[in-house]
């Protein structure tokens, strides 16, 4: 393969996304890049850097508590917090990329399945102690951040914790100045994660150490 991996991801999604399907490239991605043929740029092979650093500085104990990882991608995230003794779930529109958490971890504690943020099992309302939410609101394009958003907060249980990772939109950045994928989160956005009954508790901007240009938001909400 010679083409950049970026380059590669970039025309998958605007092609999808020209056809009015904002979502339907993301299995297009994860199946390219299983037969070889594009690489999915987010694919760490590893827990995301602020996640770590989260578990490291909470030591949260999952023992007798439910977990939720959205946009779980291939699992490495989900591996991290199932470890800490959550009984975790993770999920994922693409088939393909839950196929490839299968594959990546075969002996895993995790259920892992096929469902969409935008249609959430009924059961899951209100149901999970933790949620880790990493890049799929800013994955989606910003008229579908709202909604996708208020599905992400419905999941909380009284008593859980969400923590969001995005990337950061500088300040004053228009929205018509954003050409994503991603859609980066102002502080606006990350601020529209709460409700009377979920307070944002901690709020880090912090910049990427791969690219120092690029920040990223790490947020804790508490749901009373
Ligand atoms: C930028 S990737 C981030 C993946 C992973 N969270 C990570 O940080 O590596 C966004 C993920 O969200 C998933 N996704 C996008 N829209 C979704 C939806 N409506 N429901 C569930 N997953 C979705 C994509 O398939 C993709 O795996």
């Amino acid at each position: 393969m010679t083409e950049d991996p970026d380059v590669v991801s970039r025309r998958i999604a605007r092609e999808s996304l020209d056809r009015d399907d904002p979502t339907g490239w993301f299995e297009d991605l994860y199946a390219a890049a299983a037969d070889g043929d594009a690489v999915v740029p987010w694919d760490r092979g590893t827990a995301h850097q602020l996640l770590v650093e989260w578990i490291n500085e909470s030591e949260p104990d999952g023992s007798g508590k439910t977990a939720l990882i959205v946009g779980a991608g291939t699992g490495w995230d989900a591996e991290l917090v199932v470890d800490r003794g959550y009984d975790t779930t993770a999920f994922d529109i693409s088939p393909s990329a839950i196929e490839t958490a299968h594959r990546n971890h075969p002996d895993s504690k995790v259920h892992y399945l096929v469902a969409d943020l935008f249609h959430p099992p009924a059961d899951w309302h209100g149901a999970f102690d933790l949620i880790v939410e990493i890049y799929t609101v800013q994955a989606l394009p910003i008229a579908l951040q709202a909604d996708a958003i208020k599905q992400v907060t419905s999941l909380v249980a009284p008593g859980g914790t969400l923590l969001v990772i995005a990337a950061a939109r500088p300040d004053g950045q228009p929205d018509a100045d954003v050409q994503g994928p991603p859609w980066p989160l102002t502080r606006a956005t990350i601020q529209s994660f709460t409700a009377p009954d979920l307070r944002l508790i901690q709020l880090e901007q912090a910049p990427s150490p791969s690219d120092p240009t690029i920040h990223r938001w790490r947020a804790e909400y508490l749901r009373d």
